[in-house]
Formats: C-alpha cells, structure tokens, sequence
C-alpha cells in the first residue's frame, strides 16, 4: 500500500507484477470486481472489463473519471458503488458472475474475510481471486485459509501479494463441519478442542448441510 502526492486522497497503488496478472485475466469479455480503488481501476478501464468498484470515497471515484478523461480512457463500463464493502457487497449479490475480484480495499479485520464471502460467492469456476498486501494480519489470515480450502487453488504469489483460482462455483456459505480442513489455532488462553472431542461431534451431524 503506498500513498501518492496529494495528502488529501493519495495515489493508491500496488506492484507492477500484480497489475500485469490483472490484465491477463481482464478483458472486454469479463465481469471484474474490486473493494478499493487506485491505479487498479483505471487499468480495469483501460482494459475495458465491465468493472465494478467499491470504494467508499466520492472523491476517489471523482478523481479516477477525471483522470481517465484526461488520458482518453473509456470509462462507459466502469461502475463505481460508493460505499463500505460490507454495506455494499451484500446488496451487489444477485449480480453476473465474475471472472475477477481484486480484494484490496479496507485491510482490517473481518473485512478481507467479508469481501472473500461475498464477492468471491460470485467468483466463476477458474475465476480469479487477487489479495494485495498479504502481510496485514487479517489478509495474511484470509490466506492461511484459503492455503487449506479445497475450492481455491494458489495460482500465483509474491511477498506483496496472493493469487487463487477458484475450483467450484456457487456461493461459499459453509458450516463448520464441511470444512474439516480448517483447524484454527485456539484463541490463547484456551485449550485446543483436542481431535477426538471434534470427530464424536461430526459423527452427529448431516454430511452436508441440506
Ligand atoms: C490500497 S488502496 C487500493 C489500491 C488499488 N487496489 C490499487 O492497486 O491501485 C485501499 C482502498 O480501499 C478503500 N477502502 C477503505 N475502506 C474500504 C471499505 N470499507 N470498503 C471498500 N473500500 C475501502 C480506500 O478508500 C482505498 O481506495
């Protein structure tokens, strides 16, 4: 996360690398999707996706269309959703598919999970999931699970940032019980449910949710 010149805004930005694996999945033909914006969304434009970016600043969505403007860049599907990602996402659900989401917007916790659940729930087969700064404790977190969570596979990552295809499709509301690879570390404090406690449960409950 960098900040630019202008201390009223700043110029948001990530590295060149995760740009260049944006543009190889963003395209006239795909939906894309992204919580914050920056440099992101005017390559999203450039790109020409139908673009969707939540970003709870007017005055950043003022100042991309500006931008833009000046530099000739098409904005016509371009969409801004002013708002905080966890008011917006949810309303957004019953949108297209998606064949990108670029998850870079409010970092602390539970938001990257928020943005995951409810932009990734529109995530196609083989789309594509982008978290930027991956060492921020929630989105390294974010990571540590998806690391474990067979419907992604990692694609691509970097000290900055992380890449997963996702493998299924649907939404991604999940009980417990279905997700047997994930064993959190107990909080500290307390003692870990030890392994067997975990498996007597399991053996009450439905193998999937109905
Ligand atoms: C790191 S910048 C995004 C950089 C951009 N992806 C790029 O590569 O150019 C973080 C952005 O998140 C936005 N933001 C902060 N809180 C947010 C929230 N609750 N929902 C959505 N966006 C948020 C900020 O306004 C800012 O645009």
């Amino acid at each position: 996360m960098q900040a630019g010149d202008d201390p009223e805004i700043g110029i948001w930005s990530t590295d060149r690398d995760c740009y260049l694996l944006l543009a190889e999945h963003a395209g006239p033909d795909t939906h894309t999707l992204e919580t914050g914006s920056g440099v992101s969304t005017v390559l999203f434009a450039a790109l020409g996706a139908r673009h969707t970016c939540v970003t709870p600043a007017q005055a950043e969505a003022d100042r991309i269309l500006g931008y833009c403007a000046e530099k000739g860049i098409d904005t016509s599907s371009l969409t801004f959703e002013i708002g905080c990602s966890d008011d917006v996402l949810p309303r957004l659900s019953g949108g297209p598919s998606l064949d990108l989401v670029l998850i870079d917007g409010n970092h602390g916790y539970p938001t990257p999970m928020l943005d995951w659940y409810y932009a990734g729930s529109r995530l196609r087969r083989d789309g594509i999931l982008v978290l930027d700064d991956i060492v921020l404790p929630a989105v390294a977190h974010m990571c540590a699970f998806l690391d474990r969570d067979p419907r992604f596979a990692a694609d691509r990552r970097t000290e900055k940032w992380a890449a997963y295809r996702r493998v299924t499709d649907g939404d991604l509301r999940q009980d417990w019980f279905e997700q047997p690879f994930y064993t959190a570390p107990a909080p500290s404090g307390l003692a870990a449910v030890p392994g067997r406690a975990l498996r007597k449960i399991r053996r009450t409950l439905p193998a999937r949710r109905p």
